[in-house]
């Protein structure tokens, strides 16, 4: 089956009352665990690629492995999504690459950083709409900003500081026409979200369901919802790794959001935190290995398991037939 578009995937997940995970991918390796797994639980699949993830990969290298995926796992309906496009320009190459999906975030400014005004985020995003819906291309925005700074992308400091205002997702969605929205809750990218348990005070669900209620035809995405498991942190510690404790997003937090609006559920922690524990494990147990395969293998099938996970509790496995790809031209003519 070829890319298909983000919108379609998103449309019949909220059909089917079920979230849709989005991974993060920067190598052959993660694509295929992604792969393996959605087969696995016959799910349809978000696959992403950050700015740096590009730049790692140079590009068309990424763009190839998702062909190739394409072309040996028929059966999965598959979106390649640029994840917080952080200017017009990086949307623009992502289209002209054969992304089929783009995430204009101008909550921040184009250094990633700098919290952007309403009047800067909803010029930069109506303009990656008018040109990727005229290509049936789907956009994702995101009003609010999540919190920490991992990575060189987000807010930083606060993860409370920039909630999304419901109001003022209202009005970016009617200015914007954004497929879909990404929201601030509370969650932070990285492994460092919560220093315990998150309750109410610290993840705010009550706003997302409020968003929901505001904007019901709306998809909503939460990003920073790995949910940082303390068994992966633990392999990781076991084996000389030297994470702090922390809490990430409960899964059944997700699926809460998951029955209120939420389509789009974006992962990269969760993979790293297994592929890392994988390696590490090798090495340690076995320090006379200099293969790469020895430990990327391992690494795989932890990431596989993690993502298999994932795409059951969102409720995404098992729906991967249900879908006959609509072609980006025919979803253009429906936005005209
Ligand atoms: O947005 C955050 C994702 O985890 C991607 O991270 O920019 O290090 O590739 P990255
Ligand atoms: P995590 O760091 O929680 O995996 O979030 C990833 C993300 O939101 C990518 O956009
Ligand atoms: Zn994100």
């Amino acid at each position: 089956m070829p890319l298909v578009s983000m919108r379609q995937l998103l449309d019949e997940a909220a059909k089917g009352g079920y979230g849709v995970g989005a991974f993060n991918v920067n190598n052959m390796e993660q694509i295929q665990a992604i792969m393996e797994a959605a087969r696995e639980t016959k799910s349809p699949v978000i696959v992403q690629a950050s700015r740096g993830a590009r730049a790692y990969t140079n590009d068309k290298f990424l763009y190839h492995l998702m062909l190739a995926a394409t072309e040996l796992y028929p059966e999965i309906p598959m979106v390649l999504h640029q994840d917080h496009g952080n200017s017009v320009e990086t949307c623009k190459s992502a289209m002209a690459m054969g992304f089929t999906s783009v995430m204009m975030d101008g909550s921040l400014m184009a250094d990633g950083k700098t919290p952007s005004s309403f009047e800067y985020n909803v010029s930069v995003t109506r303009e990656v709409v008018e040109a990727a819906h005229a290509k049936g291309i789907t956009v994702e925005g995101e009003i609010g900003c999540l919190g920490g700074i991992e990575d060189g992308h987000g807010a930083g400091g606060d993860a409370l500081a920039h909630l999304t205002d419901p109001d003022q997702a209202v009005e970016f969605v009617r200015l914007t026409g954004v497929d879909a929205l990404a929201i601030a809750i509370g969650t932070s990218h990285g492994a460092y979200k919560f220093t315990r348990k998150p309750t109410g005070e610290t993840l705010k669900m009550d706003r997302l369901i409020e968003i929901h209620r505001r904007l019901p035809n709306t998809h909503l995405v939460m990003h920073g919802s790995s949910s940082v498991p303390k068994e992966l942190q633990d392999i990781i510690n076991q084996y000389g790794g030297k994470l702090k404790p922390t809490w990430g997003v409960p899964i059944e937090e997700s699926q809460l959001g998951i029955k209120n609006g939420v389509r789009k559920i974006n992962v990269d922690t969760d993979s790293r935190l297994a592929i890392t524990g994988a390696i590490r494990k090798v090495f340690f147990e076995k320090p006379e290995e200099f293969d790469p395969r020895s430990y990327l293998k391992p690494a795989r099938e932890a990431m596989e398991k993690v993502v298999a996970q994932r795409m059951t509790q969102f409720g995404q496995a098992g729906h991967a037939g249900d879908y006959t790809p609509i072609p980006l031209e025919e979803m253009a003519k429906r936005y005209r």
